[in-house]
């Protein structure tokens, strides 16, 4: 007997029917940029059809995303003013801040994440305090951490997304939140992030590249697997609700060892330099753009993700509501 696969594949009614996976508008979260000077919105050049946005335009695209059915959004903050500590951060009517209570106010059913790092806030551009000979200091970078936190969560905030790579952060994280009375603010780890190239056209869109040096002292080595699945055991023993993989195409064997070893929810993210690539090709036409972008929110899920930060979330709302 000959077995015959392509029997199932004959239609779109029985492809349909024995699909395994399916990307559900709930699993995906839209990163936002917020800039707190109205003359630092506009259009980013390496990411065409993604801008920066005021906090009034932010809580806009917040209903029309909520409309759409894409009911959680990642917050970056573009701040007005950067020096050595990232202050703003921590300003309790910072642009984060203040995005986080409008968002709140306008649309209480969506899910407000916001990202917490010091990059986008130190003239530097590291992701903590840098000592004289460059070098970020854990400690004192997640008591920072710490203290920004706190500000996020009395406003409202839902989800704490630590990007920075710190050790010991999360338990840090926790016990203050917890000490504060802000049990139910959930965090979301950057468990492992890597070091990586694709993080370029963010960097531009949120004026955070390093002035010297890299992040190769606090984000993950590339080729690195095992280390991954320690980071994540770590965060979540330190408390981490929900751990996260990223960059995300590049790393879905990591997704996927993740996915078999433990069993809180995955999140990966699909970051900026694998959203710039694909729109270029897709502005040339190399590519069919829908087709590409749905095969790609399709393989996180397969790859065993829960939950998917993706540029892509408001496009791929659109076409499948
Ligand atoms: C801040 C942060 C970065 C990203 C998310 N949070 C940049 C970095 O670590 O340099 C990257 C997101 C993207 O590339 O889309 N630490
Ligand atoms: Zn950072």
């Amino acid at each position: 007997m000959i077995h015959r696969p392509r029997r199932l594949r004959r239609t779109a009614a029985l492809r349909a029917a024995v699909r395994e996976h399916r990307v559900h508008l709930d699993s995906l979260i839209q990163p936002l940029f917020v800039v707190e000077r109205d003359r630092d919105a506009g259009p980013i050049s390496s990411m065409p059809g993604i801008a920066r946005q005021t906090v009034d335009q932010t809580v806009a695209e917040c209903r029309e995303l909520a409309s759409l059915g894409i009911n959680a959004v990642l917050l970056f903050g573009i701040p007005a003013h950067k020096d050595a500590v990232g202050s703003s951060n921590y300003a309790p009517d910072g642009v984060v801040q203040r995005a986080i209570r409008a968002i709140k106010a306008a649309l209480p059913e969506t899910t407000v994440v916001a990202d917490l790092c010091s990059c986008e806030y130190t003239d530097h551009g590291h992701c903590g305090i840098v000592d004289a000979n460059g070098d970020v200091k854990n400690d004192e970078s997640v008591a920072l951490l710490v203290k920004t936190a706190l500000t996020y969560a009395a406003c409202g905030v839902d989800v704490i997304a630590p990007s920075d790579m710190m050790d010991g952060r999360i338990e840090a994280l926790r016990s203050a939140l917890d000490a504060h009375g802000y049990e139910n603010v959930a965090l979301m780890a950057y468990s492992a992030k890597y070091a990586s190239a694709y993080y370029g056209p963010f960097r531009e869109a949120a004026g955070s590249a390093p002035a010297f040096g890299d992040r190769r002292t606090y984000q993950m080595d590339p080729p690195n697997a095992r280390e991954a699945l320690r980071e994540i055991a770590l965060d979540i023993e330190e408390g981490a609700d929900i751990v996260m993989v990223k960059p995300g195409l590049p790393y879905l064997d990591i997704v996927r060892e993740a996915r078999d070893a433990f069993d809180v929810p995955i999140a990966v993210y699909n970051v900026s330099g694998e959203y710039s690539m694909l729109m270029a090709a897709i502005a040339n036409g190399w590519m069919d753009g829908e087709r590409a972008i749905d095969e790609t929110l399709a393989c996180f899920v397969r790859a065993g993700a829960d939950i998917v930060i993706t540029y892509f979330a408001k496009d791929y709302a659109r076409r499948h509501k």
